[in-house]
């Protein structure tokens, strides 16, 4: 199944939540919707289930537009962030619960839900109740309850946040799992960057009630289009400078004081945005001094922090140096992004 959204927009009161989602998920994709608090990930997941109805736009599966069919007849399996079990029923009655309405066609619902707690590895879970079970268990009982009715779609809305970093990376590996075993079509939301990278086969950045830029973890991840990813998935030192034409295929853009040398031709006001893993104790190019402020271990590696001219930038090093040190980067590691509007006004770095 398919899904596409369309100009989707929704608001509450004076509060607008949607400004105009535009996406389109694939058959058998894990797509992310990821974000910070408030962008509309919720409200979009919503409209998709039919929880909620657009404004405006269109919500369609397989090219038919939904609006007017209710929740039940979408054939959605939601997951939502809190488990929402029943806790008087065992485990085994809540994932038959979702087969009441929709028995399985062909087979038992006993024989269904053996399938669905062993898909989740709870086979010997049935008969608790889910009083008795971890934050994890519990969270794989709700995603083998939305499973149950073999659903044409699932939609998870940060099923794994309120569980602690070891077993959110541990299920997220199995959510995968399940989710490429029976090639449901599947959108998932978090706010977490990290997770949407580790996760997904596309994902879409929202901000503001809108997509930012969606596209494959790592063409965004390379490739970000705007400042708002640049910075939000992944880190990134996004430096404001001027850029001006530069020998062939090559601009150079100035920030403060310094002259970097970066691919493709740009003019005017630009960010040039630079990862942590990009720059270099080593580098031969574009070199710079700044003074170490701080560093962090992270087992492979350190996260250092400088101060360059007032400046905060972030660096991923081997090692941990102190004082000052000369940092360097690739041309071709460096993004730069146009600015346009209000932003060029705001070009003090470039003086
Ligand atoms: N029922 C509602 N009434 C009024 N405003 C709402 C309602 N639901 C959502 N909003 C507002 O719409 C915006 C988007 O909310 P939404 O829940 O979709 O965000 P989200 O991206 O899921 O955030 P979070 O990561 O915090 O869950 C927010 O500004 C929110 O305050
Ligand atoms: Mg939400």
């Amino acid at each position: 199944m398919s899904l596409e959204l369309d100009g989707v927009e929704r608001a509450y009161g004076d509060a607008t939540a949607l400004r105009g989602i535009d996406l389109t998920v694939r058959d058998g994709e894990f797509f992310t919707l990821v974000g910070p608090s408030g962008c509309g990930k919720t409200t979009t997941l919503r409209c998709i289930a039919g929880l909620e109805a657009p404004d405006a736009g269109a919500v369609r599966f397989d090219g038919t537009d939904v609006s007017g069919v209710p929740p039940e007849k979408r054939n959605v399996g939601v997951v939502f962030q809190e488990y929402a079990l029943f806790p008087t029923m065992t485990v085994r009655e809540n994932v038959a619960y979702g087969l009441q309405f929709d028995p399985p066609e062909g087979g038992s619902v006993d024989t269904r839900v053996d399938e669905m707690l062993a898909l989740v590895d709870l086979g010997e879970m049935g008969e608790r109740n889910p009083d008795a079970l971890s934050g994890g268990q519990r969270q794989r009982v709700a995603l083998a309850r939305a499973l149950a009715p073999a659903p044409d779609v699932l939609l998870l809305d940060e099923p794994l946040s309120a569980l602690d970093a070891r077993l959110r990376d541990e299920l997220r590996l199995e959510l995968k799992r399940v989710q490429r075993e029976l090639g449901v079509t599947t959108v998932y939301v978090t706010h977490d960057q990290a997770e949407a990278l580790a996760v997904s086969d596309r994902l879409a950045v929202l901000h503001d009630g809108r997509v930012e830029q969606d596209g494959e973890p790592e063409s965004v991840y390379e490739s970000p289009e705007t400042r708002f990813v640049a910075e939000f998935l992944g880190e990134n030192n996004c430096l404001d400078g001027r850029a001006v034409g530069g020998e062939t295929g090559g601009s150079t853009v100035h920030v403060g004081s310094e002259a970097f040398d970066v691919h493709g031709d740009y003019r005017g006001p630009v960010t040039c945005c630079v990862r942590p893993e990009s720059l270099d104790v080593n580098a031969t190019h574009n070199r710079f001094e700044a003074r170490v402020t701080d560093a962090e271990f992270l087992g492979d590696a350190y996260r250092v922090h400088f101060d360059w001219n007032g400046r905060p930038l972030v660096a991923r090093l081997n090692d941990a140096p102190t004082g000052r040190v000369t940092l360097g980067f690739d041309p071709v590691d460096a993004v730069v992004l146009e600015r346009r509007g209000s932003d060029s006004g705001r070009d003090a770095d470039s003086e």
